[in-house]
């Protein structure tokens, strides 16, 4: 099938823009499992510096960064406390417990994509041979499943306090970082300066074809980058692919703003629609998540009505459906869909 000519079923289908195009054509390669393609060391490096860390790691796919984060920060046994939507938990197959051992304890997500602190520290194990060993805590920036909610610098240094201060670790999923900072007008180390690692994506909203990053210590790094053979994910002359992050990282990043604004724009129009709410004031970066409530259409059969009209969404569940803007989505494309979406609503 071929995709809707308006495309707002996620982020992942942004194209690699001309520069990016040029920047792998011209990319200086090298087999980086030697560690020896100049293009993926110096992303790893721009992504480290970006970050505010010692190193980092250039891994296929953000499910594989946050799967690289966990066995290197978790041994079998151990518990990693998170979110009940975090997409570690939902999206994930369980990797970290069918490969790893790592035993997943979650709490409940808040609406704003947070924990509560008490949750987090009621989930804490003590020290008694029933139990696993509580080593790790993941959050996510922004929130995939709670319409792209960002965690502020203030409540992700808490987190970090709390899990510190019982000796655990703290790990960011950071698939979307850079609308959290954007968002919140602050540079992204802000946001991840008393994390113990972070996963950040090349691929989604900074529209590179291939790719995620993991930052955290050298130490850390060593052992995610052995995770990350054993994953099958040591690739060779992966520089083409690096040259179109370095791209998404120097010219992608300010841009973000006008896919917020776009996903405001969207939300707006959509809470005028019957059937359907939402509430704009609350979307914060690039993911609407709205709820059908509509007496013949349900959210799959709004979907694919949708989609014979050129317009895609996804409903994840229950009443929820999720549009995402991004590169290549503008201010028109917004509204052209807003104007079908009412016509399919009758
Ligand atoms: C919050 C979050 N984390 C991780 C991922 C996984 O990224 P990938 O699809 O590159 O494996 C996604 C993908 O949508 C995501 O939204």
């Amino acid at each position: 099938m071929n995709p809707p000519r308006i495309d707002l079923r996620s982020d992942t289908f942004t194209l690699p823009t001309p520069a990016m195009r040029n920047a792998m054509a011209a990319a200086d390669v090298g087999d980086d499992v030697f560690g020896e393609d100049p293009t993926v060391n110096r992303l790893e490096a721009l992504a480290a510096e970006r970050m505010g860390k010692e190193a980092a790691l250039f891994v296929t796919s953000g499910t594989q960064g946050n799967l690289v984060s966990l066995l290197s920060h978790c041994g079998r046994g151990d518990e990693a406390i998170m979110g009940d939507q975090a997409h570690t938990f939902v999206y994930e197959q369980g990797g970290s417990a069918a490969l790893g051992g790592i035993h997943p304890r979650t709490v409940a997500t808040q609406p704003d994509g947070a924990l509560r602190l008490a949750d987090i520290e009621a989930a804490i194990r003590s020290d008694n041979p029933h139990f696993p060993v509580s080593r790790l805590i993941c959050l996510e920036n922004t929130h995939n499943r709670c319409s792209g909610a960002f965690l502020t610098p203030a409540y992700t240094s808490s987190v970090a306090e709390l899990a510190h201060r019982h000796g655990l670790l703290l790990h960011i999923d950071g698939a979307r970082i850079f609308n959290a900072a954007v968002a919140q007008n602050l540079d992204v180390k802000e946001l991840v300066r008393d994390a113990d690692s972070v996963t950040f994506c090349l691929s989604k909203g900074l529209s590179a074809p291939v790719g995620s990053v993991v930052c955290g210590s050298g130490e850390f790094i060593y052992r995610a980058r052995r995770a990350r053979k054993v994953l099958g994910g040591g690739m060779r002359q992966a520089g083409i692919l690096a040259a179109a992050g370095i791209v998404a990282m120097n010219e992608m990043v300010e841009r973000l703003a006008d896919d917020h604004a776009h996903a405001r724009l969207l939300a707006e129009g959509l809470s005028q629609l019957p059937g359907i709410r939402v509430d704009p004031e609350g979307i914060q970066t690039n993911i609407v998540i709205f709820e059908l409530d509509h007496p013949t259409l349900t959210p799959t059969g709004l979907q694919d009505a949708l989609r014979q009209r050129g317009v895609g969404v996804l409903a994840i569940g229950g009443p929820r459906l999720r549009a995402v803007t991004r590169y290549g989505i503008e201010r028109g494309d917004v509204e052209e869909a807003v104007h079908v979406i009412r016509a399919v609503l009758g």
